[in-house]
């Protein structure tokens, strides 16, 4: 759950030699459409649970993910100015596709990913207690995008919650 150490160092080289101010992004999220509700006639099994879950997701947790995880996790990459240079372009490309072939965060939830859907809840809770998500060098790079303790709670809770409905 780390960045390479070569992108940490090259990340903190960046951070060290540039002025925070100049950390400004271009691009923005683009709001995407939330998954639609099923209708009653193609509902399975298990159909209901995933949408609790999807519809807490997307009002309590999203935002959340939006701020301090989609810029690796999904297709809504903000990319800093320092992106164009050559060589750190590269090395944030291959972060990115690497974050988005674990967990992919673009469409809402379920996620797109191939570990099971326990298996990624457990691994998001990890990554948020133990604050490895999102990683150090990012951390610096974006303070504002840091993930609170109130998030963290919220986040945790989902977690909690979703793996309960699953496992019904
Ligand atoms: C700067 C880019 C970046 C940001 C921002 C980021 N991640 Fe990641 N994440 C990665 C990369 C790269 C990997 C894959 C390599 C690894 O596991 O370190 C990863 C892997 C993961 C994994 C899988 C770990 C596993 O055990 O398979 C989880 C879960 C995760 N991230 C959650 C999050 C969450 C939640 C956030 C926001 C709070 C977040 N990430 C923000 C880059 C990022």
């Amino acid at each position: 759950m780390r960045l390479s150490n070569r992108a940490k160092t090259a990340l903190i080289f960046v951070f060290t030699v540039t002025a925070p101010t100049a950390l400004a992004h271009q691009g923005h999220h683009h709001a995407h459409p939330g998954a639609e509700a099923t209708s009653p006639m193609t509902r399975k099994e298990g159909e209901s649970e995933i949408k609790v879950i999807r519809e807490d997701y997307k009002r309590q947790v999203e935002p959340i993910f939006q701020k301090s995880c989609m810029d690796c996790h999904s297709a809504q990459t903000r990319y800093p100015w320092y992106h164009k240079i050559p060589g750190i372009k590269q090395m944030l490309d291959s972060d990115i596709r690497e974050a988005r072939h674990h967990l992919d965060f673009s469409d809402g939830y379920p996620f797109k990913s191939h570990a099971t859907p326990i298996e990624d809840l457990d691994a998001i809770a990890e990554s948020i207690q133990k604050g490895t998500m999102p990683p150090l060098s990012y951390r610096m790079m974006h303070r504002n995008e840091a993930i609170t303790d109130e998030e963290k709670k919220t986040v945790l809770d989902w977690v909690e919650k979703s793996k309960t409905l699953l496992k019904k």
